[in-house]
């Protein structure tokens, strides 16, 4: 096989990997799905006051102070056709800012409930999960 042929297959391959992977985290639900609880967001509500609100402002605040607002217009932009486990995953490795990888895996969770929430998605009968994988499932739609 010469060296065009070969980086040709390679591709293909590769190619049909991301196909895969792509089919197989298809997001099958959406935030407009009923995905946290009211007790989940309320939780989350009182930790988002302590642990981001300093920089983020409340997110019922229409003026960003020295952070993005998390419950905007431009945030449903930024995250729209994203999984809830991108925004887990950003939270979880990289919030608060002033002290990353402080917050567990339930209380992000509870974090992303009170902002799903704020962004008007509806509460429902299932507690949001605290882990990637399931959460990769759950598409954000505004
Ligand atoms: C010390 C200030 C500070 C604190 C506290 C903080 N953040 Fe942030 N955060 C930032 C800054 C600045 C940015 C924008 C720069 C960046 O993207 O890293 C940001 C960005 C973000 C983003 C991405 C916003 C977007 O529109 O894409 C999310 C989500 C987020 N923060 C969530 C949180 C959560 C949840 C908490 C509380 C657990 C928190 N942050 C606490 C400063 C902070």
């Amino acid at each position: 096989m010469n060296r065009v042929a070969l980086a040709a297959a390679v591709l293909g391959a590769a190619g049909m990997g991301i196909t895969a992977l792509a089919a197989a985290q298809a997001p099958s639900r959406s935030v407009q799905d009923g995905v946290y609880t009211v007790a989940q967001a309320t939780r989350g509500g009182a930790l988002y006051e302590d642990k981001c609100a300093s920089c983020h402002g409340a997110t019922t605040d229409i003026t960003p102070g020295m952070a993005p607002l998390l419950g905007d217009y431009v945030f449903q932009d930024t995250w729209k056709g994203r999984s809830v486990g991108d925004l887990f995953e950003r939270i979880l490795n990289t919030m608060p800012q002033s002290a990353p990888g402080t917050l567990s895996p339930q209380e992000t969770a509870e974090i992303i409930a009170h902002i799903l929430s704020a962004n008007r998605a509806p509460a429902g009968d299932v507690t949001l999960a605290d882990a990637v994988a399931p959460l990769k499932q759950i598409q954000m739609s505004w």
